[in-house]
């Protein structure tokens, strides 16, 4: 099976600090590393790791940083000639994350914006080629609501990963298999903090498949036919970055594998659940046989 990211590719600048800054306020960090992350480039990674064959389509700048991302995917084993490389710079994220694992991210999207439909035509022989597409919100819009039209017409399955937050035009539902929101970006699309309500919402607008990421309280399913919740795993969490990401390869994976809801609920929940107790994004993603293991013990 093969999978397709159409997404970000940033540079992320983190920094560890005691406690968030309030607004206004200056604070002292602990430590500092610059590290490879975008959330389309980590779902890829982690995809990868997870055994899948992976394809990214996505843009870097012609310099430095676009050059390292690219390089790191490839040695990753992702396929990248879909990476352009464009004059804008290559995307980046600043992060900062807490004592308790928490983040906050403010991405310049740079090179990312670049993405558009011209792309995906060129990426055509691609997509034609994955079974599953992944996209997530750091590219254009209308570039993703392009390619959710492409993919629905090739007959793909197609998962959206709906971060940053964003209202989003409704003739995006429509094309979408499994829609992976967390709380707060379900509240953003469907104006209710409700999750059994909003993913009603979301599933009326025309998306098949609904997964309410609940971070530490694990995971909600919902389509038309099934409710299921799923229970976190406890684990000491250091850094959250990337846990989103790698839930949502995982859940393309495991359905790829041919895994039911329920079974990939709970491997996408470990995946994710693994992925905070390590620091960074795409570099400390779990492999494959680490999940394995970590499922087996607890
Ligand atoms: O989901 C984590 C990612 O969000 C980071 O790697 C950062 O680049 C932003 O895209």
């Amino acid at each position: 099976m093969k999978i397709a990211v159409i997404g970000s590719i940033n540079m992320d600048y983190s920094l560890k600090v005691k406690m968030l800054p309030e607004k206004g306020e200056t604070i002292l960090a602990d430590s500092f590393y610059t590290a490879p992350g975008g959330k389309g480039a980590n779902q890829a990674v982690a995809a990868k790791r997870l055994g899948a064959a992976v394809y990214m389509i996505g843009a870097v700048g012609k310099d430095s940083n676009g050059k390292e991302l690219s390089d790191k995917l490839k040695k990753e084993g992702v396929e990248t000639s879909g990476i352009k490389s464009v004059d804008t710079p290559t995307g980046n994220a600043m992060i900062t994350v807490d004592n308790d694992g928490s983040n906050t991210i403010v991405v310049y999207p740079g090179a990312n914006g670049d993405m558009d439909e011209d792309w995906l035509i060129k990426n055509l022989t691609t997509i034609e080629d994955s079974d599953f597409i992944i996209m997530q919100l750091e590219i254009p819009v209308k570039t993703v609501i392009a390619a959710v039209k492409l993919a629905k017409r090739l007959n793909k399955k197609v998962i959206l990963n709906p971060a940053p937050a964003s209202v989003l035009p409704e003739e995006v539902f429509k094309g979408i298999d499994f829609i992976t929101p967390n709380e707060t970006e379900l509240a953003v699309m469907t104006d209710t903090r409700d999750i059994e309500k909003g993913a009603e919402i979301l599933l009326n607008k025309g998306v098949e498949n609904v997964i309410v990421t609940l971070g530490h309280k694990g995971c909600y399913f919902k389509n038309k036919e099934d409710e299921i919740y799923i229970k976190p795993y406890k684990v000491r969490s250091i850094d959250s970055t990337a846990a989103g990401d790698s839930f949502n390869a995982a859940i393309a994976v495991a359905l790829s594998e041919g895994k039911t809801y329920r079974q990939a609920l709970q491997y996408a929940n470990a995946v994710g659940a693994l992925t905070t107790t390590r620091p960074g994004a795409a570099e400390t993603l779990p492999f494959k046989d680490d999940v394995e293991k970590f499922m087996e013990r607890e």
